[in-house]
């Protein structure tokens, strides 16, 4: 059966703005990791690494994969969800990965508006350590099936490019 598209990729790509877009014009249902930690587990993200830290935060975001089961969906997942290889094999199991390569300056850019709901960017050089963290990720985000390559500030344009590239224009 068709399965997910799974967006994946650095803060601020547009992931869940995307996914939200593709599941308007697809009539396709949409799940997001992010909001489906917070639902579950009752407190928003930076609270979440607050009380359990990352590495607990991990082990939960594994949890809600594996809870999934393989549906013709939209799967919007958190930038570090990339970190753990059991994880590869679950969004494998679950569908299609798309990393959503955004230039750096259009991440940032983004993140300077909304960083605080970013408890991995609550740091005084917070770019120094964006920076960082991108430069480690970016060989795993390349792990994706489909590398999308993106220099817009538009979510709308990331939605339409990743229905072109799965043939879903509408
Ligand atoms: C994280 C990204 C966040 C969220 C958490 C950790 C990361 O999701 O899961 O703050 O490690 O990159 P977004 O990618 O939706 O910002």
């Amino acid at each position: 059966m068709d399965g997910y598209w799974i967006l994946v990729g650095m803060m601020g790509s547009g992931k869940s703005t995307a996914a939200r877009l593709i599941g308007e014009r697809t009539g396709r249902p949409v799940v997001d990791t992010d909001s489906l930690l917070t639902y579950r587990l009752g407190r928003p993200i930076p609270e979440l690494f607050r009380i359990y830290g990352e590495q607990a935060f991990r082990d939960h975001e594994t949890a809600v994969l594996r809870s999934l089961e393989r549906q013709p969906g939209i799967l919007s997942t958190g930038g570090g969800i990339v970190l753990k290889d059991e994880n590869w094999d679950e969004m494998r199991r679950l569908g299609t990965t798309i990393f959503l390569n955004v230039d750096r300056d259009v991440l940032v850019a983004r993140l300077e508006r909304s960083k605080r709901r970013r408890p991995l960017l609550e740091v005084e050089n917070w770019e120094d350590r964006f920076d960082e963290i991108l430069l480690n990720r970016m060989e795993v985000y390349r792990k994706a099936d489909i590398i999308l390559d993106l220099h817009s500030e538009d979510a709308t344009e990331s939605a339409n490019a990743v229905m072109k590239l799965l043939g879903a224009e509408g």
